[in-house]
């Protein structure tokens, strides 16, 4: 397979990158790039492990090829922990509300929590359960997620 270079923003760097033209870009940052936060379940769009930012808006990135994020910024879950080590809010939050069982899911749900609190800090419980509807916890753990995503809300705005 023809090899091809890409350029993107990762976690707020510049990378570049050579890949096989058909890499995915689940693939890219797990295998090439060692960022193995963001999980693989399905590889097919159905469970959202895979779930990263790009352009701050939550892909499934077991259904994207590598070569679509070309220019743009991509965000994962390595990417909300400060320089310093702290935790993001949403992190911090699901500690806080034991949200995480196995913590497969965990990785896809606080991603697209980062994308809706993003644009509203303070989202009606229905808007945060569509906003996690894309990932499957088989834990089951939904109520403590949808609460750990309130309180990350609260606790943003409170910092703001
Ligand atoms: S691994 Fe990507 S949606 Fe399931
Ligand atoms: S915490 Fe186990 S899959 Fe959600």
């Amino acid at each position: 397979m023809k090899e091809m270079e890409i350029q993107f923003q990762l976690n707020g760097c510049d990378v570049c990158v050579d890949v096989p033209s058909d890499t995915l870009l689940v693939d890219l940052l797990r295998d090439t790039l060692g960022l193995k936060g963001t999980k693989t379940g399905c590889r097919e769009g159905e469970c959202g492990a895979c779930t990263v930012l790009l352009d701050d808006i939550p892909v499934n990135s077991c259904i994207l090829p590598a070569f679509k994020v070309e220019g743009r910024s991509v965000t994962t879950i390595e990417g909300l922990t400060k320089d310093d080590g702290r935790l993001d809010p949403i992190q911090e939050a699901f500690i806080q509300e034991g949200a995480v069982q196995c913590g497969f899911c965990t990785p896809g749900m606080i991603m697209n929590a980062k994308a809706l609190l993003g644009k509203d800090p303070h989202p009606e419980e229905g808007k945060i359960r569509e906003a996690i509807s894309g990932v499957q916890c088989r834990c089951t753990g939904y109520q403590k997620i949808v609460q750990a995503v309130k309180s990350a809300g609260q606790k943003m705005d409170s910092t703001r």
